[in-house]
């Protein structure tokens, strides 16, 4: 995609649900589905890869039968291959593992894809992204982790961005930002060559999703 033609692609926007109420899981998705979203966002913790422990596909069937908005799996486990198959079942339409996470990526890769699914890969804010080099032919996506992996809300670190620009120069799929992403870090992820934005408390932190979902898209919304 040329610089040019990006600046007239619509940045998708994907809430993440970690910052939804999950007593009301679908009644939240349905909000920000009628609030313009373009993706839904899940965030899958196992308490070993990260600290903190979330969802598993029982609630992804809940989330796929709340929707028809593509459901962004996001795998923050240890060994995802094993599970991969139970995700898809469960109605992930995109699932993305990571690199440090996965003893055999390319296997991880390509069963996703086997599956059905688009393919993902994420890397934490201290991997280099040489790492994800040796699989960009297998992937639809890149998530670029702009915080720590494992909780909502955190800051957004800038310095990332030298990952997404030097991306953005040798990928063709999508590029998504992940962490801290608000209405002030949106321009320059935007800027840097994202093509997708996930933010959880910039959206599900806010009273008006409509504002808060276009404000994220760098655009003017009338009251
Ligand atoms: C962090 C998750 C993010 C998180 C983003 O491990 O991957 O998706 O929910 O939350 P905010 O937008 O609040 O930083
Ligand atoms: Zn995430």
């Amino acid at each position: 995609m040329t610089h040019d033609s990006r600046l007239t692609t619509k940045i998708k926007i994907a809430p993440s649900i970690l910052s939804a109420d999950f007593g009301r899981l679908a009644e939240e998705i349905r909000s920000v589905e009628e609030s313009g979203c373009d993706i839904i966002h899940v965030d899958v913790m196992d308490g070993h890869f990260v600290p903190n422990l979330t969802i598993g596909p029982p609630v992804i069937r809940w989330a796929r039968k709340a929707t028809g908005l593509p459901l962004d799996v996001h795998l923050m486990i240890e060994d995802p291959l094993k599970s991969v198959a139970d995700y898809r079942r469960a109605g992930a339409d995109w699932i993305t593992v990571h690199v440090e996470a996965a003893p055999d990526v390319r296997l991880a890769l390509e069963t996703i894809r086997q599956s059905g699914a688009k393919a993902g890969i994420s890397l934490r804010p201290g991997t280099a992204l040489e790492k994800i080099f040796p699989y960009l032919d297998l992937l639809d996506l890149v998530l670029i982790m702009t915080v720590e992996p494992g909780f909502g809300g955190q800051s957004f670190m800038p310095a990332m961005m030298e990952k997404v620009r030097t991306l953005r120069g040798r990928f063709k799929g999508l590029i998504s930002v992940d962490g801290g992403v608000n209405q002030e870090t949106a321009p320059v992820c935007i800027g840097a060559g994202a093509d997708i934005l996930v933010a959880g408390t910039a959206v599900f932190g806010q009273k008006d999703r409509r504002q808060a979902i276009e404000a994220l898209r760098g655009a003017e919304v009338r009251p």
